[in-house]
């Protein structure tokens, strides 16, 4: 489905992802719990978003990128996993397979939980590539983007609306932190490795935020309009648990409209960035984010 670039920087991100927790002579139950869900599939889209970022600005510069990739997605891992237990979302089915919870119950997804966003941080810190100063930046940003700032931040405006009609503004707002500050990060962590211009990093910030809503307005759609099979998440999830999302609050016209809104403006910045950089690639995930069915 994507182009042979993409698909190898994939293939390399998988490989080195899977290597990345060691079983520890504790002996216990707790590396198999975040490897499960750590390799169950995925799309992998922010490593992937953060890769090829990284790979326009500098050319063919991606493998700088690999430790901070990994410890984006083993943020990600470990906010889904919190995500589907019971206090939370409920859901049964992840990535094609039974949540986490459901195969090594919630006391140890919340360990694995804690476990891979600790270890995220100690992969930044070790990565060789990049200059100690760089590491700490990556660090500060990462932390933001995932905590109280952030995506935690959203995650808890997201559970503290349900069973409340919000506004269109606050919809947006519980978007832009719960996804938006991952996908935000993985675009401009890529800026902050390349050390890329103010100017070129702007424009970059700017179309981050674009994508993280398109990415969470086209998740709310599949929630009702996707298919279990395909999605490998149940359907319905929101509809059960009272959530606002952009499907309840404008029906589903309205909602592919603001989509629509959105990618127009992501296209506009790209094509802002192509007069200095080939966008082929960030155009082609751009893609992906809106036209995808899992
Ligand atoms: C799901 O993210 C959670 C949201 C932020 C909507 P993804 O759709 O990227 O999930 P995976 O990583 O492919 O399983
Ligand atoms: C959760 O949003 C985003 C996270 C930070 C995990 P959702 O609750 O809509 O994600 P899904 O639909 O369960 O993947
Ligand atoms: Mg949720
Ligand atoms: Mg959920
Ligand atoms: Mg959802």
């Amino acid at each position: 489905m994507m182009n042979p670039k993409l698909n190898s920087i994939l293939e390399e991100f998988n490989t080195t992802l899977n290597t990345s927790i060691q079983s520890s002579k504790l002996n216990t139950s707790l590396e198999e719990s975040m490897r499960y869900s750590l390799e169950a599939g995925g799309k992998r889209i922010r490593p992937l978003l953060l890769l090829t970022t990284l790979n326009m600005l500098v050319d063919e510069g991606y493998q700088k990128g690999m430790g901070t990739a990994v410890a984006l997605e083993m943020v990600h891992t470990y906010s889904l996993i919190h995500d589907d237990l019971p206090a939370m979302d409920n859901d049964d089915f992840r990535r094609g397979k039974p949540t986490n919870h459901k195969m090594y119950g919630e006391w140890l997804a919340i360990l694995a939980g804690d476990a891979l966003l600790t270890k995220a941080f100690e992969h930044i810190a070790l990565e060789v590539n990049l200059a100690p100063e760089v590491r700490i930046q990556l660090i500060q940003l990462l932390s933001n983007a995932s905590g109280h700032l952030g995506m935690v931040g959203g995650q808890t405006l997201d559970m503290q609306s349900e069973g409340h009609k919000l506004e269109l503004a606050q919809l947006k707002m519980i978007h832009e932190h719960k996804t938006g500050a991952l996908i935000h990060f993985a675009i401009v962590g890529a800026a902050i490795i390349a050390e890329a211009p103010s100017n070129v990093k702007n424009l970059l910030s700017e179309f981050a935020q674009q994508l993280g809503i398109i990415f969470q307005i086209k998740d709310d759609l599949l929630d009702v309009y996707g298919e279990q099979e395909k999605l490998g998440k149940p359907v319905g999830s929101d509809i059960l648990n009272d959530k606002s999302t952009y499907v309840s609050l404008l029906g589903e016209e309205e909602a592919k409209a603001q989509l629509q809104s959105h990618i127009s403006k992501a296209e506009q910045i790209l094509a802002t960035l192509a007069s200095e950089y080939d966008v082929t690639n960030l155009n082609e995930l751009l893609k992906l984010f809106y036209q995808r069915q899992h």
